[in-house]
């Protein structure tokens, strides 16, 4: 019989990698298992306001069903008024749209602006699964260069060499997964030009933007401050900073409660829309059709979401960013005592850290060999498409004890083979 045809664009080589089938053993023999790559925050030991979540949902007009494409107008309040508390910009609520999660509003735009086989440029090292949503949307991702010279500089060279009469969009994780790195004034300022230039949309993924990791010089981070109880931040203090609200070029800023909360189950997200009005309106319009057909976000939630925004955001990203931070601070104590065995690379926020390991042997064979005889398992740097080998990932938001002792091991392991 000849085989059943299904679409080129799920013709996905599905066997498990190297890793994931080591792994799997691992976990089958019963051995334990220090995971320096746990990215969900509900597995982290972090202590979550249960009451106070779960009341947000106990609400009766969850027993109706309103379709709105959009979002209910008081969800996408709450939404305006985060920005407007943490990045000092009011945004009129019609331009957020709700979608169940980031990975979709990314579909919801894809579809958006551009025809099959059109392109969006994208940064590289990034996140993989860039990859599955642009073939899953029939787009292909050209890549841009983020080069590391003491810190990480978007290469603008690569993004101008990168523009076809094809591309779409241009892409920006800010700050990307797994380098750290947010946008910088100058660099939101020519990739805004660049944008505005040739009438390609400028997506900003700012899911990670309130893990900042150093306390801004004065009073603290201004995205960790419940609406109504700061100051006005200046934009200046914090060098993570949303692009917000930007008119000159059509702008799309994605973020949702997945990691700002660490709510991943929840399921939702948003687009903050803004550019010139008429390329704006016909923008609205259309992302409302687009929600309209699939209608995915669940009334529960977005009637949580006021409760979620006002009253659980402040302990839980306070939390996740004193996770984050002080396994920061643990591992460039322990780099500090490796004498320049490894360099953790410079990074603004996130929860992710990139370590730089000696080219003595490939990625691969470092991370097998940690996970083989230290039970500790990290991600090799080519999950993430770094330029060149010698990198792995860590995620920064393990409980303390488990990720200090899984560097501590790593550690010993790079020390042990090289002296
Ligand atoms: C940079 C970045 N954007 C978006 C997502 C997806 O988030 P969501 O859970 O909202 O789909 C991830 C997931 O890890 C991510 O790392």
């Amino acid at each position: 019989m000849t085989p059943f045809n299904f679409s080129s664009r799920t013709d996905w080589d599905l066997l498990p990698n190297e890793l994931t089938m080591r792994v799997t053993e691992h976990r089958r023999r019963g051995r334990r298992l220090l995971d320096l790559t746990e990215s969900n925050p509900t597995r982290c030991e972090l202590s979550y306001p249960g009451g106070k979540i779960l009341g947000a949902l106990l609400q009766p007009e969850n027993l109706s069903y309103e379709p709105t494409p959009p979002g209910l107008l008081q969800a996408r309040e709450a939404v305006a008024g985060y920005y407007e508390s943490t990045a000092g910009h009011r945004i009129d609520p019609k331009q957020i749209l709700l979608t169940a999660s980031t990975s979709e509003a990314y579909s919801f735009l894809f579809r958006l602006l551009a025809e099959p086989g059109d392109q969006i440029l994208v940064p590289r090292p990034s996140y993989p699964l860039l990859d599955f949503l642009a073939r899953l949307n029939d787009v292909d991702l050209k890549a841009y260069t983020l080069e590391y010279r003491q810190g990480w500089h978007v290469d603008l060279n690569s993004v101008e060499h990168g523009l076809t009469p094809r591309t779409r969009a241009l892409l920006v994780v800010n700050p990307n997964n797994p380098t750290g790195s947010g946008i910088r004034a100058q660099e939101r300022e020519a990739l805004t030009t660049f944008c505005r230039d040739h009438q390609i949309a400028l997506i900003s993924d700012e899911v990670f933007l309130d893990f900042e990791f150093e306390d801004s010089p004065s009073s603290g981070s201004p995205h960790t401050e419940l609406p109504g109880t700061s100051s006005r931040p200046s934009p200046e203090r914090t060098r993570l900073r949303s692009l917000v609200g930007g008119t000159e070029a059509l702008t799309f800023c994605l973020n949702g409660i997945s990691k700002m909360l660490g709510l991943p189950q929840m399921k939702l997200a948003w687009i903050a829309s803004s550019g010139p009005p008429a390329a704006l309106t016909a923008a609205l319009e259309r992302l409302e059709v687009i929600a309209d057909t699939y209608l995915s976000v669940g009334t529960p939630v977005q009637h949580a979401l006021p409760t979620l925004l006002h009253e659980v955001r402040d302990t839980m990203c306070q939390q996740i960013l004193t996770r984050v931070r002080s396994n920061l601070r643990a591992l460039d104590e322990r780099v500090a005592q490796t004498a320049g065995l490894c360099e953790r690379l410079m990074a603004d926020g996130g929860w992710s850290a990139v370590l730089a390991i000696p080219r003595t042997k490939t990625e691969d064979a470092w991370v097998f060999e940690w996970l083989d005889r230290d039970e500790v398992l990290v991600h090799p740097g080519y999950f993430f498409d770094f330029e060149s080998e010698g990198h792995i990932v860590l995620s920064l938001i393990p409980p303390e004890a488990v990720f200090r002792e899984g560097i501590d091991l790593i550690f010993s392991r790079i020390e042990k083979v090289l002296k």
